[in-house]
């Protein structure tokens, strides 16, 4: 293991969210207890089969790449660090034959504000992302790949350390897996907290030692990634559902979900619930049985969610409760399953107060390096500051959508889209808030008032 720094003045102490034992079908999360993280118990579980299956070491004749990739694309798994990208095609995208080093990198930056179910599946089931990035690497002919984790919480880190030296000792990882001519090393490295490092191209930025902005795109990735190589860039979870899809087959996988949503997905359900949590449930799960899930709101009634993660527009009540959780029903409502990062509101929350901190979080981690996001951050979050503080003037509305108009669509990275798309939902869906704040100077919610 490498030398560690003392950064302990940095850490932040994570609660086990995931032992609950009210996950619907889960594959990633199943039979976990929170000491069961090893090799011997993950083999226990059925780990390393898939890895076996494909490299025709369980008996049979083993699966080509081409045929891992048509797996993983039949199997309808979308990238679950935000955006949805079909998996299998992204996979496809990597020039197999290219004749010098590719790289493959899982995500596990997870900084993205409400969202905390990577860290629980490095913690609790570090051998499902070793063994999904090993499956990836061999469909995808890369030999080399690193596992980018969120440096605030360190023990997840040592914790992925552990298991990756239980992977090599066992001969899951480095030259000639299990005797096979497939060889992968795979090597983890954290971060330091920017939220920005979770953008892929900022990440890869940062892997190489430089300070994490993101690139221009294109060139992509695929064809312009880590040290200037092709690469492929996953989500934790993403690696994760592999193993399942490979042992049970893409089509098992599409039936748990629905037709373009594959599978199972973590929900961070956090904010105004009674038992907050990470919930693995199948894709399509209506909101009202995962809000069930989570206990119900907690000191009020259901004024509003935001459905992925602290990017996502928020939507009212009425919308959430006839929703189910998957990327086409709620890009349909007007909002994203981004990171799955599900912010429960109840009616004691001041709106214009919420949007506050959003716009806080987006102009203190903006990079800087593009001025539509850099200076048009700042002011999104000082108008609303003034309308919070009953400062505000009746033009700010239109303004504070002419800046979030401005900034969309004009920037480097989604960064600057994140920034802009809640103040447009928080206005449209709840005006009168805004409009109270400003005609009273005061807050219209009982709470606040
Ligand atoms: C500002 C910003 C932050 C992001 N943070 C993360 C993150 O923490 N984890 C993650 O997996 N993806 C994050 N993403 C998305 C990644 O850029 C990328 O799309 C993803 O890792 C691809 O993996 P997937 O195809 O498995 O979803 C972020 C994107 C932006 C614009
Ligand atoms: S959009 Fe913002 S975070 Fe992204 S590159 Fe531009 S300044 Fe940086």
């Amino acid at each position: 293991m490498r030398q560690m720094l003392d950064l302990s003045r940095f850490q932040a102490k994570g609660r086990e969210t995931c032992f609950h034992g009210r996950h619907i079908q889960p594959q990633i999360y199943s039979e976990l207890n929170g000491s069961n993280w090893s090799l011997k118990d993950y083999q226990a579980r059925g780990g390393y089969a898939a890895l076996r299956k494909i490299l025709g070491r369980d008996g049979g004749q083993g699966m080509t790449p081409e045929a891992v990739i048509a797996d993983v694309k039949l199997s309808s798994l979308r990238g679950r660090g935000g955006a949805g990208f079909p998996t299998g095609l992204k996979w496809s995208f990597m020039p197999r034959q290219f004749p010098a080093q590719k790289y493959l990198v899982c995500n596990s930056d997870e900084g993205e504000p409400g969202t905390c179910k990577d860290r629980d599946i490095l913690m609790y089931n570090p051998h499902a992302v070793i063994e999904g990035m090993t499956i990836a690497a061999y469909a995808m002919g890369i030999t080399v790949g690193y596992n980018y984790i969120h440096g605030e919480i360190f023990e997840v880190y040592e914790r992925f350390e552990a298991a990756l030296q239980e992977a090599r000792a066992a001969g899951f990882l480095g030259a000639h897996i299990m005797g096979s001519d497939t060889s992968f090393e795979l090597h983890a490295h954290h971060g330091f907290g920017a939220y920005i490092c979770g953008e892929e191209t900022a990440l890869l930025e940062s892997l190489e030692g430089k300070k994490g902005q993101p690139r221009f795109k294109p060139p992509f990735p695929a064809s312009f990634g880590l040290y200037g190589k092709p690469t492929t860039i996953n989500n934790t979870e993403t690696f994760a559902a592999v193993p399942w899809i490979i042992r049970n087959g893409g089509q098992a996988y599409l039936e748990v979900g629905k037709h373009n949503n594959g599978g199972t997905k973590i929900f961070s359900v956090v904010g105004d619930v009674n038992a907050p949590g990470n919930f693995e449930v199948p894709m399509g799960t209506p909101f009202s049985k995962l809000l069930e899930l989570a206990g119900g709101v907690k000191g009020g009634v259901l004024k509003a969610v935001i459905p992925g993660g602290s990017s996502a527009p928020v939507l009212p009540a009425h919308i959430m409760r006839d929703i189910t959780m998957d990327y086409d029903a709620i890009a349909k409502a007007g909002s994203m399953l981004g990171s799955g990062a599900v912010i429960v509101m109840n009616d004691t929350r001041c709106m214009v107060k919420s949007l506050l901190r959003l716009s806080y979080f987006y102009q203190h981690e903006s990079c800087g390096q593009c001025t539509p996001c850099r200076e048009g951050t700042g002011w999104l979050w000082r108008m609303v500051d003034r309308i919070e503080k009953g400062q505000g003037r009746m033009e700010d509305l239109e303004l504070l959508n002419s800046v979030a108009d401005n900034i969309q669509g004009r920037t480097i990275c989604a960064l600057g889209d994140a920034a802009a798309m809640p103040v447009r939902a928080m206005i449209k869906h709840f005006r009168n808030e805004f409009v109270h704040h400003i005609e009273h100077k005061t807050c219209m919610v009982p709470a606040y008032v």
